[in-house]
């Protein structure tokens, strides 16, 4: 479950009911995270960027967020199994600062934290750099930082620690060790302040989805998340994922793929059209097209609304997309629906978010997600519900019971930690 609140975005935040006044609050999050227990759910999860367009304030509070791993750790005590998943990127953080602050998230959890390595699309200039280092830069970084980050939480092994009073030996020190890195980007000499939690490690989860991007997370991450906006995406991409561990000497089940998951649910179809309709109807005309312009270098602008978009009107796709894999899944969009450009405008890829998107009633959400989990599409996905407050309790208080009622998820906790939330499938 997504804890940004997607159900405030467009304009749901002006909907009365809506509690904008209260995303600063932990009792806000501390709500969602108990509801999303209640349903048993593996994790709550908070994106996060490192930078704000003062200009998408005028509309909502855009990237107005509290930090993600200073959020959870006020979920901590307030909660008791669900998993705490954090977002760090590797391309501005000392992994040094990153390391600890995960590792004390799943010491003051109990097992609990999650981290989503990101490597961050803007932001550049809030860390002292004058240009964003290129995709090949960043995941060659976030390969080294990751492998630091995990070493520097094993220089400290929890077992190390003998608390032994009689003799007045705290720890076997000589099994603490500095790891003593000199690499290509970053040199950290360790050890950790803090040792180990022992008995669960903790996930590692990835989201990017280029060729590289892939790569990396096939290497490393226990899980992926990712926009795949159509059922085969997300069967291509999976198959891509389970080859690619499988390249680096994982098994393929080591990887699960868990897309995001838009869902507009009201009590009729009728009603969660409206719903969408409502919430998407300010979309900015100038600001779609710039970021189309953007994503795969189309410019619409003195286009006629019903005027088709085939693959022989695409440019070559500029070479450093912001995201590669937002470019592509607009490629394919277009490729495949020959859409008009009116209808370019209301695709969700280019309205909303790139998501998986369902709007209508919990039993299509139901049947829909049925349909995937069956063709071999998800292992999961992680809900980024949207429309309003009620959209959201009803993934929490209606969807996923109806999924457990049919066996498609849990029916209640097993494991008290995230990792064996993830493992128990
Ligand atoms: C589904 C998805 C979610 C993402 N979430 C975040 C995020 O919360 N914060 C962030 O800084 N970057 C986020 N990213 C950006 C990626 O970390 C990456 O920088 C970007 O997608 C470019 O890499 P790619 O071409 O491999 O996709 C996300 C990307 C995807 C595909």
């Amino acid at each position: 479950m997504s804890l940004a609140p997607t159900w405030l975005s467009g304009d749901a935040w002006r909907r009365a009911d809506s509690d904008v006044e209260g995303i600063l609050s932990s009792d806000y999050y501390v709500d969602v995270a108990r509801r999303s227990e209640a349903a048993h759910l593996d994790f709550v999860f908070r994106p996060d960027t490192l930078f704000l367009p003062p200009h998408m304030l005028e509309s909502g509070p855009g990237f107005t967020s509290l930090d993600p791993t200073v959020l959870l750790a006020a979920l901590a005590r307030e909660t008791t199994h669900v998993g705490l998943l954090s977002t760090v990127s590797t391309t501005f953080l000392p992994p040094y600062v990153v390391a600890r602050q995960i590792q004390s998230l799943h010491w003051l959890s109990k097992g609990r934290a999650g981290w989503n390595i990101v490597t961050a699309l803007d932001g550049n200039e809030n860390f002292g750099l004058a240009e964003m280092p290129s995709a090949e830069e960043r995941y060659e970084r976030a390969a080294e930082f990751t492998e630091l980050v995990r070493r520097l939480w094993q220089s400290y092994p929890a077992d190390a620690i003998k608390a032994d009073r009689a003799s007045g030996v705290y720890a076997d020190a000589g099994r603490v060790r500095p790891i003593e890195h000199v690499g290509k980007h970053l040199s950290v000499r360790g050890p950790l302040t803090l040792p180990d939690f022992g008995k669960a490690r903790i996930p590692l989860i990835q989201a990017g989805a280029s060729a590289a991007g892939r790569n990396f997370a096939a290497s490393v991450a226990d899980a992926v998340f990712a926009s795949t906006p159509d059922k085969q995406a997300a069967i291509d991409l999976r198959r891509d994922l389970r080859g690619r561990a499988a390249g680096h000497g994982r098994k393929a089940d080591d990887i699960l793929l868990m897309p995001g998951l838009s869902l507009y649910l009201a009590d009729s179809r009728a009603e969660a059209r409206d719903l969408f309709a409502a919430t998407h109807a300010r979309a900015d005309r100038a600001r779609t097209l710039a970021s189309i312009r953007a994503m795969i270098g189309l410019d619409l602008t003195d286009w006629p609304d019903d005027r088709r978009i085939a693959a022989k009107d695409l440019p070559l796709p500029p070479e450093a997309p912001r995201s590669r894999t937002r470019s592509e899944l607009l490629r394919r969009a277009i490729i495949q629906g020959e859409p008009t450009v009116g209808e370019l405008l209301r695709l969700p890829e280019v309205v909303a978010s790139a998501h998986w998107q369902i709007v209508g009633t919990v039993e299509d959400a139901v049947a829909e997600i049925r349909d995937w989990t069956a063709d071999g599409a998800i292992d999961g996905f992680i809900a980024v519900p949207g429309g309003s407050v009620t959209s959201m309790r009803m993934v929490l208080e209606k969807l996923v019971p109806a999924l457990a009622g049919e066996g498609l998820f849990r029916q209640r906790y097993e494991a008290g930690t995230f990792i064996g939330h993830l493992k128990e499938r």
